[in-house]
């Protein structure tokens, strides 16, 4: 089994329950972690994800070792038939066969390089990764989806979700750097499986991938997109259409206290790290409806629950 979207999950409620039932007994499952060993690679950086992902294997009685790819591994050639006389070290088909030799699970992070959208969407780096290990893969944030994020993100909702059902609304906020589409791009997948009324809300040329935001309504009003929202989802990404462009950076579209006054006091959500006062204000973060730290914590039970099937599955 690997996991790279919502696509792999087809019980998407169920398996969400599973990983709330996790928080409850973290411990009760470690007879399938043991003597099984999970291999992180980061070419990108990472707090949560690292940590989370690790503290969850362990949790399962696994065995974690970890490659910084960006840092404290050669640097890797990803590109088919490269001569390789430049900065590069290893080639991902002899680096790769190695760590699945290793490891009985991979995760990898790589992250889009935002300067060709055919070359992103392929998802390269991901694919040569899982054909070279041969081993199960867990993405721990590729080019196009962030998965592990996201289904942290449905368990937070699923824990806080309102008797009617809840209308969600993911807005689009200032960034002063070009960011990536993934989180938006997954949670709008994810969003998509749930019985919730969604709405994405940007400026104009913000539109996202309609492969990930399907059927969601689009709004370019961010003040009627808010009305009644029980969940409002805060996230920069850049153009698709122009792809990797920074378009706006109108700081109006910056989620205060003034964004929520027609919300049906809505929680409001963020996957972190967050640019304070640039994306979401202080209020927000600090305040009674911020979910942000909930969200956090649970990318451990998120992990923990994939990680759990993927070793039934092994
Ligand atoms: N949300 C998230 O993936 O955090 P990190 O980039 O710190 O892993």
């Amino acid at each position: 089994m690997n996991f790279t979207s919502v696509t792999d999950i087809l019980d998407v409620e169920t398996f969400v329950q599973e990983a709330i039932a996790l928080k409850k007994t973290p411990f009760a499952f470690q007879h399938l972690g043991k003597n099984k060993t999970l291999g992180l690679v980061f070419l990108n950086p990472s707090l949560r994800t690292r940590l989370s992902t690790q503290i969850a294997a362990q949790n399962l009685g696994m065995n974690v070792v970890i490659v910084n790819a960006d840092k404290d591994s050669w640097a890797l050639e990803f590109q088919d038939g490269a001569v390789m006389d430049g900065n590069t070290v290893e080639h991902i088909r002899d680096a790769a066969p190695v760590l699945g030799s290793y490891c009985d699970i991979i995760g990898v992070r790589c992250f889009p390089g935002l300067l060709s959208k055919a070359v992103d969407d392929s998802e390269h780096i991901m694919r040569q990764f899982i054909q070279w290990t041969n081993k199960p893969y867990l993405s721990l944030e590729s080019a196009t989806l962030h998965p592990l994020q996201s289904l942290a993100d449905t368990i937070t909702m699923a824990e806080h979700r309102p008797a009617h059902r809840p209308r969600v609304v993911l807005t689009w906020a200032p960034h002063i750097k070009p960011i990536p589409h993934a989180v938006a791009n997954s949670f709008a997948e994810w969003t998509n499986r749930l019985e919730v009324d969604f709405v994405i809300t940007h400026p104009e040329g913000y539109e996202l991938n309609p492969r990930f935001s399907g059927n969601a309504r689009i709004e370019y009003n961010q003040q009627k997109a808010l009305e009644g929202a029980d969940f409002v989802y805060v996230k920069n990404w850049s153009s698709y259409a122009e792809y990797g462009k920074i378009l706006s950076q109108d700081t109006s579209w910056m989620l205060t206290n003034k964004h929520l006054e027609n919300t049906n006091n809505a929680r409001v959500m963020h996957c972190l790290p967050v640019r304070r006062n640039v994306e979401l204000s202080d209020e927000i973060l600090d305040g009674p409806y911020s979910l942000v730290q909930e969200q956090a914590k649970n990318r451990v039970f998120a992990a923990q629950a994939v990680l759990k099937r993927m070793l039934e599955n092994l």
